[in-house]
């Protein structure tokens, strides 16, 4: 395999034609797929991200994040396919040379120097004259909060402030794209949220693009505007929170984002009113059918735990409730969950927000579930 970075026969980079670079997208990846000896990082991906967005790239453990983000920082070269930034092929151009900046997964600071020092580490590294890397270190200390913090050690810091010097030292030079390896990663729920909070207001007031990796969907939902979800090397789809919140195209979606209960099944019925039914071990849900299904086809169903009520008036009959048994009932905050099985052995959670209703229903009632059809995913992969 060759590698673009090192292979001198690479050609120079042809220029793109202007109207290519004066584009919309702020970073293109075009069948990149990268390979580690036998391990496929990344499989022949292929996404635009708009200039401004905030986009995320969320998915478990392994599934590649890391590594797409390195390749578009320039720290590691795609196997196969082509990354562009501005509308311009990044091949061949080391980190220094692109207008991204990264802070990465587990911070990289130098925990001896001064905040002051981390900050402008990279400008005094291109031997910036010293005034100016002043005032740039003061005003990308001011954005985080930091102001009055230049002379402490890194390891004098909390958790939260060294996520901020991170983020300093990755603002300094106004990135045109930031890419955020996991930055919230190792702070704790309340520091997080409140981080959360400033990585949105920083992206509002500075208007770059954020590439944003998580394998957290809550926190993905909260912060992006459009979001990549990801498993094994693959993009499996990519919308706005919305859009995979309600509606997931895999399973694997489904299961990963958010609370939903997902049953393989069988179609067994499709109406001219483009709904259909799907039995799945002995229950059967009405679902609004998407193109091309037919009938004793497998798919999964997928319907999220808030829109299973409890209280709904019973309509097994048609495919839209059932009733079931309380097996277990826990009080959340501000809802119920419910986990309930049906005769036929079949187990489905309900979240309910608190209501005098929920709060009566107790473990070992009997309750009528129900859904709406247009709340029921059908998945085809
Ligand atoms: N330098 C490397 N050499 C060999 N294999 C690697 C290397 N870097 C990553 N991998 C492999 O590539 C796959 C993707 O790794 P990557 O670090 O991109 O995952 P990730 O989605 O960022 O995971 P995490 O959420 O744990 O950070 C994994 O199977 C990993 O073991
Ligand atoms: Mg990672």
């Amino acid at each position: 395999m060759t590698d673009p970075v090192s292979d001198v026969s690479t050609p120079p980079t042809v220029a793109p034609a202007p109207e290519m670079a004066t584009g919309n997208a702020a970073v293109e990846i075009r069948d990149v797929s990268k390979w580690f000896g036998e391990v496929t990082a990344l499989d022949n991906v292929s996404f635009e991200i708009g200039r401004g967005e905030f986009f995320s790239l969320l998915g478990p453990s392994g599934c590649g994040k890391t590594t797409l983000l390195r390749m578009i920082g320039g720290f590691e070269t795609p196997s196969e396919g082509q990354i562009l930034i501005d509308g311009v092929d990044t091949a061949g151009a080391p980190p220094y040379a692109r207008s991204t900046n990264m802070i990465f997964q587990h911070l990289a600071l130098f925990p001896h120097m001064s905040v002051h020092d981390n900050v402008a580490f990279g400008l005094k590294m291109k031997r910036i004259e010293d005034n100016i890397v002043e005032q740039k270190v003061h005003q990308a200390l001011e954005l985080v909060r930091l102001e009055g913090y230049g002379g402490r050690k890194i390891d004098q810091l909390s958790g939260g402030q060294k996520q901020r010097v991170a983020m300093a030292r990755a603002l300094i030079n106004d990135p045109s794209v930031l890419l955020l390896d996991e930055p919230l990663g190792a702070l704790d729920l309340q520091l997080r949220l409140q981080m959360q909070d400033e990585l949105r207001r920083l992206h509002k007031s500075l208007g770059n693009t954020f590439i944003f990796v998580t394998h957290d969907q809550g926190e993905a939902m909260a912060m992006s505007d459009r979001i990549a979800v990801m498993d094994q090397g693959h993009i499996l789809q990519i919308g706005t929170p919305e859009d995979i919140y309600e509606a997931p195209r895999t399973r694997f979606v489904a299961d990963f984002v958010g609370h939903t209960n997902v049953f393989d099944g069988r179609v067994s019925q499709i109406d001219d009113n483009g709904e259909c039914l799907v039995v799945c071990g002995g229950l059967t849900f009405r679902c609004i059918a998407p193109t091309g299904l037919a009938v004793e086809q497998p798919v999964s169903i997928a319907v999220r735990f808030e829109d299973v009520t409890l209280d709904g008036t019973l309509g097994s009959a048609d495919g839209t409730g059932c009733s079931a048994t309380v097996t277990e009932k826990m009080y959340l905050g501000g809802m119920f969950r419910f986990e309930t099985r049906t005769a036929e052995g079949v187990a489905l959670t309900s979240d309910v927000t608190n209501s005098d209703a929920a709060r009566l229903v107790a473990e070992g009632d009997t309750v009528n579930l129900a859904w709406r059809p247009t709340n029921v995913s059908v998945l085809l992969e």
